[in-house]
């Protein structure tokens, strides 16, 4: 899937997997263009969502029907793993639903940045026993949930982290995981949040997009 200018580099680090992995015979490759999603100020913001993901179905029905004849097998590289804040399973489950395309679907597990995280800081997950929540930064607005020591952060477009609380809380941060210019910190919330937001704002100015997922782990 192409996301567009900026997003380059996200399609490259796709083709190096292939050239990793599967040199020989380098398999075919179909970029797909992924139609610019509406934007939240649009009238009908539901309508044009809706619109917005009939476009996506459309799209990729027809590159399956383009580049995968019968007895062949196409795949769709996903970011992570399929199963988190992702919505290619559902994109080829509408496909399937529509049935104008007979196909059967795998689907082949994946390092979610979750675990891509941990690893890195060579941390497990959970504690002893313990719950883990994992959740958009838009839903950690009014703090950490209560209840909850451990809580794995996505999809944070405004440094939510700095807005929390810290007493307590330790935080796991990680951008650009697994890829060459990774950056980790971790330490106490009240210490790191400065610095995280310095280094996020940095990195995107530098680079144009980020990706960064975080644990929050009450001590
Ligand atoms: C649309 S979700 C996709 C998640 C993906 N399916 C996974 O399993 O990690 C995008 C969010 O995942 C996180 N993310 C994905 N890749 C990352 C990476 N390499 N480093 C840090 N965070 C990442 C970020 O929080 C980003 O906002």
């Amino acid at each position: 899937m192409d996301k567009g200018a900026g997003t380059e580099e996200l399609t490259e680090i796709r083709h190096e997997v292939f050239r990793r992995h599967r040199p020989d015979p380098e398999p075919r490759t179909v970029e797909i263009a992924d139609p610019p999603r509406p934007w939240r100020e649009a009238s009908d913001y539901r309508a044009a969502v809706a619109r917005w993901r009939g476009q996506r179905v459309d799209a990729w029905e027809a590159a399956i029907a383009g580049a995968v004849g019968e007895g062949e097998t196409g795949a769709f590289l996903v970011w992570g793993d399929p199963s988190l804040y992702e919505s290619t399973l559902a994109v080829v489950q509408e496909i399937a639903a529509r049935g104008a395309l007979a196909f059967e679907l795998e689907v082949i597990p994946g390092v979610s940045a979750v675990h891509a995280l941990t690893a890195r800081h060579r941390i497990p997950l959970n504690r002893v026993g313990r719950a883990v929540q994992i959740t958009p930064a838009r839903l950690l607005a009014e703090g950490l949930p209560k209840g909850v020591d451990d809580v794995v952060v996505m999809l944070d477009a405004h440094a939510i982290f700095t807005t929390i609380p810290p007493e307590g809380i330790d935080i796991y941060w990680g951008a650009y995981l697994g890829m060459p210019d990774e950056i980790l910190r971790d330490g106490p919330l009240d210490e790191m949040a400065p610095e995280i937001a310095r280094l996020r704002e940095e990195a995107r100015a530098c680079k144009g997009w980020i990706f960064d997922t975080y644990l929050l782990r009450r001590r």
